[in-house]
């Protein structure tokens, strides 16, 4: 009998409140295309106007939520991410060797991220009169609906390989409510304290170890983030 698979409270709460706002945004995209686009498939959808602003709220629900889970995957969760050996392993073990899953695995977290930085990124790109103007030829837009085909795609990936590696216990894990004693909310600041306390920064040896870990990605996507929220403002 497999162990059951636990997830860190926190996690589970970041993650949850990321992932809902994430696919609830590429639902209401969906619809927001349908209702002013549909230039390449038209779904049976409604035409509704006030969808692009609930687009917008849940696009602006997970832009808030996501830095939070980026610090925590590449701090707590940094196991679960890609490693430097990750694509070493890919290329040169064969895909029967349960490792190469594993490592597969941590790819497509890692890619989640991303996909969802670019989605993010673009959408804060967007001018949300441009579709209702029928201004559908900008270059933002037009990167923006990659985004969404990146995202679901990555999603779908996210998804197959948990279950390849952790099948149905580990996807539900993600989702159930129960915590233990010792992963209770009060334990959390030391928690965080001691991830922080394991940089070190103070040394040129501690600045090039850094250099050279998958952190780099992490300050990449937050640099990203806080742009996101800056070039807009001089936009207008
Ligand atoms: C759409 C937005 C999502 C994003 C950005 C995302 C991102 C991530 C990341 C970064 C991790 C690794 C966490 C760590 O480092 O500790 C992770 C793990 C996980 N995610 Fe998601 N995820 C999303 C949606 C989902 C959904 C809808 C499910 C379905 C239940 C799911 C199931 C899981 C599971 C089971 C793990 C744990 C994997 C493990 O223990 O190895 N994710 N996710
Ligand atoms: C078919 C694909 C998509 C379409 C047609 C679309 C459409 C739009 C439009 C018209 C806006 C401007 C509305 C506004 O600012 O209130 C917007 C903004 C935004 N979108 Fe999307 N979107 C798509 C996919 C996505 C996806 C997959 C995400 C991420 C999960 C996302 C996240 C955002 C964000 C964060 C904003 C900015 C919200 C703000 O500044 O308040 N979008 N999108």
């Amino acid at each position: 009998m497999p162990a059951r698979p636990y997830q860190p409270l926190l996690l589970r709460i970041l993650h949850g409140v990321t992932g809902a706002s994430a696919i609830a945004a590429i639902l209401t995209a969906a619809w927001t295309f349908d209702t002013y686009d549909a230039r390449w498939i038209d779904l049976p959808l409604p035409h509704w106007p006030d969808i692009e602003g609930i687009h917008g709220t849940f696009g602006l629900y997970a832009l808030l939520a996501f830095p939070l889970l980026v610090l925590y995957a590449f701090r707590q969760g940094d196991r679960r991410l890609a490693q430097l050996d990750s694509l070493t392993t890919l290329t040169r073990m064969s895909p029967a060797r349960p490792g190469w899953w594993y490592a597969l695995h941590r790819c497509t977290n890692t890619v989640m991220l991303l996909a969802m930085t670019f989605a993010l990124f673009s959408g804060k790109m967007m001018d949300s009169g441009w579709l209702p103007r029928g201004e559908t030829h900008h270059a933002w837009y037009l990167t923006h609906l990659v985004s969404w085909v990146v995202l679901v795609l990555a999603l779908g990936l996210h998804l197959l390989m948990s279950a390849k590696v952790g099948g149905q216990l580990l996807l539900l894990s993600m989702l159930d409510w129960r915590f233990r004693a010792k992963d209770h909310p009060r334990h959390w600041p030391g928690h965080i304290a001691q991830t922080w306390q394991q940089r070190q920064f103070s040394t040129l040896r501690g600045w090039l170890a850094w250099v050279h870990s998958v952190r780099l990605l992490e300050a990449l996507i937050l640099v990203a983030i806080a742009l996101s929220w800056i070039i807009p403002i001089f936009k207008h």
